[in-house]
């Protein structure tokens, strides 16, 4: 992997390789030159911040950003206020749009104090053909662009950014490549995402990201397990396979494999504790995955399963491939074979056309399918989505109304689902310091729950039992055994 690579060794000032990742190694060997020259001129390392802005998709991007600016030499931060910033973008919502251009002032103020700072923009924003004219030109203080397919080639645009001091801008609108042992820095020490597959080719009429991450991809299994297996060996107890629809993963390969096939796999790791997967898609999950699921003590007791709409009709608008009834029979067989299990759910209020009637069965299905969690969004507007071109957008007010009672609605209910594992004991593995009080940490239950818990830092990346002994809606207070 890519800690036997030794940048040292790279000859800098022969030409650059073709093939990958030997090209972005012989990068980063030229940008840590840059890095010591910076050091001379100021005495310090450059700082660099990475600012993740959407799913854990792009969370897992920003890890691989980081490991290549920390092999480069960059110092990293938390703070905006660096040598280097670099936003990884959504655009899923119109509002993760705005936040950008929000953001994108106050970083000016910063480089204007400090005319040597980059600013870089990535991830699935850059996609959109309209965005990155916008920033040309409005925001023409932008250093670095570049998009979701040509993630792998950041030491080498880095590079050109650095010595060129004008902007660079790297946008493909496709790829089939999928470039392999890159290095990467995990937020956790002892867990981590993985990602099985790129892209999505559902085309769910409301939602961009097939635009902007591409068609649907899935890496080799024997890739994805020897990532598992080097990440265990270096402590990870909890992985996290991702991908937009991980129920169709392998379906495309040369070599076809399933999804339950690729978990049986990952589940004989040795030293890996907990294994979760986002997202599912209800069209595509299978009675095998039911079945792995219900044997397995490592894959956790949890399962996503974004409902968009409870109305057929909507549901058909949406291009979802599933109507109401398929949904909630599917609740219902995973909820006999696996009684303990939590079901989350996304849901989108105000496509296009909902009329009061659909709405009504969206909290029915609510009601039915009693979700442990649920995810409320209102429906926004995607230009170049067909949803967008729809008649009938729902008036403002009148979603707000719809949202406000779902909302009440789900929380209810997840409430009510939360109380029932009050006082029992539980696994809990426990995850960071407590944000408000340093005499607490923070972990989850396999269900995901949030457990807050007295404890030290040394429990962290263990995974102990606890008593919940209180339960406030969203999150259990417990104590350790
Ligand atoms: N691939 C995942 C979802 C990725 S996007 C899946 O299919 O489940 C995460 C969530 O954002 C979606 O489930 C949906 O509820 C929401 N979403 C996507 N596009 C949206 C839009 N245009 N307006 C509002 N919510 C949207
Ligand atoms: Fe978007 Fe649908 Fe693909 Fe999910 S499955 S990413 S909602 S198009
Ligand atoms: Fe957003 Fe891209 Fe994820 S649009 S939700 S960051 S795939």
């Amino acid at each position: 992997m890519y800690n036997e690579i030794n940048l040292d060794k790279i000859e800098i000032d022969a030409e650059p390789p073709i093939e990958e990742p030997a090209r972005q190694y012989y990068f980063m060997a030229e940008c840590r030159e840059w890095v010591k020259n910076f050091e001379q001129r100021h005495g310090r390392l450059p700082k660099a911040c990475v600012v993740n802005m959407g799913c854990q998709m792009n969370a897992r991007d920003s890890e691989k950003l980081v490991g290549i600016l920390e092999q480069c030499g960059y110092h990293m931060i938390d703070s905006e206020e660096a040598d280097f910033v670099i936003y990884n973008t959504c655009t899923v919502r119109e509002n993760a749009n705005n936040k950008v251009y929000g953001r994108l002032g106050v970083l000016h103020g910063y480089q204007k104090k400090n005319p040597d700072m980059m600013i870089a923009l990535c991830g699935c924003m850059m996609q959109e053909p309209s965005v990155v004219e916008k920033i040309k030109h409005s925001y023409p203080f932008v250093n670095l662009m570049f998009g979701t397919h040509n993630i792998y080639k950041f030491a080498e645009l880095l590079y050109r950014a650095v010595t060129k001091r004008s902007s660079v801008v790297d946008v493909w609108e496709d790829t089939e490549k999928i470039v392999e042992n890159l290095p990467s820095e995990r937020k956790f020490w002892f867990k981590s995402g993985v990602n099985i597959m790129f892209g999505c080719n559902n085309f769910c009429s409301y939602c961009i990201v097939p635009y902007v991450r591409g068609r649907e991809r899935s890496r080799e299994p024997e890739d994805i397990l020897r990532e598992i297996e080097a990440l265990a060996a270096d402590g990870v107890v909890e992985v996290m396979l991702l991908g937009q629809n991980v129920n169709s993963y392998g379906k495309n390969l040369a070599r076809p494999v399933t999804f339950a096939q690729l978990l049986k796999r990952v589940e004989q790791i040795e030293g890996i504790r907990r294994i979760r997967f986002m997202t599912s898609h209800p069209k595509d999950l299978s009675e095998e995955l039911i079945e792995v699921m219900k044997q397995s003590d490592k894959i956790c007791k949890h399962l996503h399963l974004p409902l968009q709409s409870g109305s057929s009709e909507i549901l058909k608008k949406m291009n979802r491939r599933y109507t109401k009834e398929q949904y909630l029979e599917l609740v219902e067989k995973l909820r006999a074979a696996i009684p303990d299990i939590a079901v989350t759910t996304d849901i989108i209020v105000g496509f296009p056309g909902e009329t009061e009637e659909d709405f009504e069965e969206t909290m029915d299905v609510v009601l039915k399918a009693q979700y442990d969690r649920a995810f409320t969004f209102i429906y926004s507007k995607r230009t170049g989505t067909p949803a967008a071109e729809m008649e009938n957008q729902v008036p403002q007010d009148e979603v707000k109304r719809r949202f406000d009672r779902l909302l009440k609605e789900v929380q209810r209910i997840a409430a009510k689902k939360a109380m029932v594992y009050k006082d029992t004991v539980q696994k809990v593995l426990v995850e960071q310091m407590n944000e408000q009080d340093n005499q607490f940490v923070t972990g989850r239950l396999d269900n995901n729950s949030v457990v807050h818990l007295k404890g030290t830092s040394d429990l962290i990346g263990q995974i102990v039992d606890v008593r919940l002994t209180e339960c406030r809606g969203f999150y259990y207070l417990g104590e350790v055994l």
